[in-house]
């Protein structure tokens, strides 16, 4: 599908948002390995979400859907049952590197693999500690899926992250939880914490010293009644938008706050946007609260504070677009240490700079990031998004501010996280801006 968008006089309104997509991952995949029926509720309707619940029906857990609550019949912490056929992780790499880790766990033979986005993504990242643990792990070429899997005996061990992955990091505690004694990590620049905060939630103990974070081996996972907050990633389209379009005034009820995600809540207010939260509460150890952005014009007079080291693992997410919005801010914006965004869904520095300079922009790209220039008025273009969610919909904010007719292709992709994007946006458009 070709979504066209133009530009728009300014954007109000309030916007529901998905599930969290990280968050979502967990709490189905925990619950899996519960005792006991898990609900969760307002659970990701996300394709990526999807995968993982398909996975774990094809390992014989038993799921059932009732509007946005999932009902997940745990079968305890070694329960799992062979699946008939290769698992399809369709193209989250969320589903293939945590799911691997429970897998490790499981003696029976397992293979898993995804679309031909996560067929290129790398898993070496995954089978080298894995196998470090004592799982036997196949994989094609180049450490590329799919994924052989055969584990059942795994041994605790202490490893330090060579890459800021969370999915890393949550592979191998999950897997730690088959160890025969208790798995630590380190990671020396943070990630999202997620997992660490949903094995304590379904009983697990985890432990944090210093850098290192360990769980203990063996636990009896309960199952829980949870509900999962609004993907802040999710709504980082819409508060990029509300920055650039005058008289913009957006409401976004119940995001995510976790600490290590709304670093782009901060990112966003040193850069000067007029943004506050409130109604901030706690739930199964996971912030949520209203967010709500309004258009401040003195945010696009300068340069964007560049992004680099630790920020860019919190932001990794959200960098495609923060880089249209640094295309229309005065000084422009510099990213870097964002050599990962190779490996994402696409290879988003370079779809970052085709696609920027297809619409007028000056950007250059470094191996590691982007140097872009700011100040320069869009112009409508066709965008290439190699199917990839953040892509189209990052452009699909750069539109609305660009002269012209912008058409965004494979527009469906957006589903991969954001069901129902398009017509989000829609709504907060005012009827005459409307194609
Ligand atoms: C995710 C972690 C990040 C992120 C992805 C979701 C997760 O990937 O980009 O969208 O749910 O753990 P990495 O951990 O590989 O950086």
């Amino acid at each position: 599908m070709i979504q066209k968008l133009k530009a728009v006089s300014s954007l109000s309104g309030s916007v529901q948002l998905p599930g969290d997509k990280s968050i979502s991952h967990r709490y189905a995949m925990l619950a899996a390995i519960a005792e006991g029926i898990s609900a969760i509720r307002h659970f990701a309707a996300s394709q990526d979400c999807h995968s993982t619940l398909e996975c774990l029906q094809a390992l014989g857990v038993e799921i059932s859907e009732s509007g946005d609550t999932v009902a997940i019949h745990g079968r305890g912490l070694r329960g799992l049952r062979a699946p008939l056929q290769t698992l399809d992780a369709g193209n989250s790499g969320t589903t293939i590197r945590l799911l691997s880790g429970i897998l490790a766990g499981h003696s029976f033979e397992s293979t898993i693999t995804g679309d031909a986005s996560l067929s290129n993504r790398p898993m070496g990242r995954i089978i080298q500690p894995l196998r470090q643990m004592g799982a036997a792990i196949e994989s094609r070429e180049r450490d590329l899926p799919p994924l052989k899997i055969r584990g059942g005996s795994i041994n605790g061990m202490r490893y330090t992250l060579p890459v800021a992955s969370a999915q890393v990091k949550s592979c191998i505690l999950l897997a730690g939880l088959y160890g025969k004694e208790p798995t630590a990590v380190e990671e020396t620049v943070p990630t999202r914490d997620h997992t660490e905060i949903a094995l304590r939630e379904f009983g697990c103990t985890v432990r944090n010293a210093g850098n290192w974070i360990e769980v203990d081996p063996a636990p009896r996972l309960k199952a829980r009644q949870l509900t999962v907050p609004g993907d802040l990633s999710g709504a980082a389209f819409f508060l990029v938008a509300a920055a650039l379009i005058p008289n913009s005034d957006i409401t976004l009820p119940g995001a995510g706050l976790n600490r290590n995600r709304r670093e782009l809540l901060n990112y966003l207010m040193r850069a000067g946007m007029d943004l506050s939260v409130e109604n901030e509460t706690e739930e199964a150890g996971e912030p949520r609260g209203d967010v709500r952005v309004r258009y401040s014009p003195a945010l696009l007079e300068q340069e964007l504070p560049s992004i680099r080291g630790a920020e860019t693992a919190s932001l990794i997410d959200e960098i495609p677009v923060l880089s249209v919005l640094g295309s229309q801010a005065a000084g422009g914006l510099e990213i870097s240490d964002a050599h990962e965004l190779r490996v994402k869904e696409s290879d988003r520095i370079s779809a970052i700079a085709a696609n920027l300079r297809a619409m007028g922009a000056d950007v250059a790209e470094k191996p590691d990031g982007l140097i872009i220039q700011g100040g320069r008025r869009l112009h409508g273009a066709d965008i290439v998004t190699h199917g990839d969610h953040r892509i189209a919909m990052a452009f699909a904010v750069a539109a609305l501010s660009a002269d012209g007719e912008t058409r965004i292709h494979d527009a469906e992709c957006a589903d991969v996280s954001f069901p129902g994007f398009w017509d989000a946006l829609l709504r907060i458009c005012p009827l005459r801006d409307r194609l």
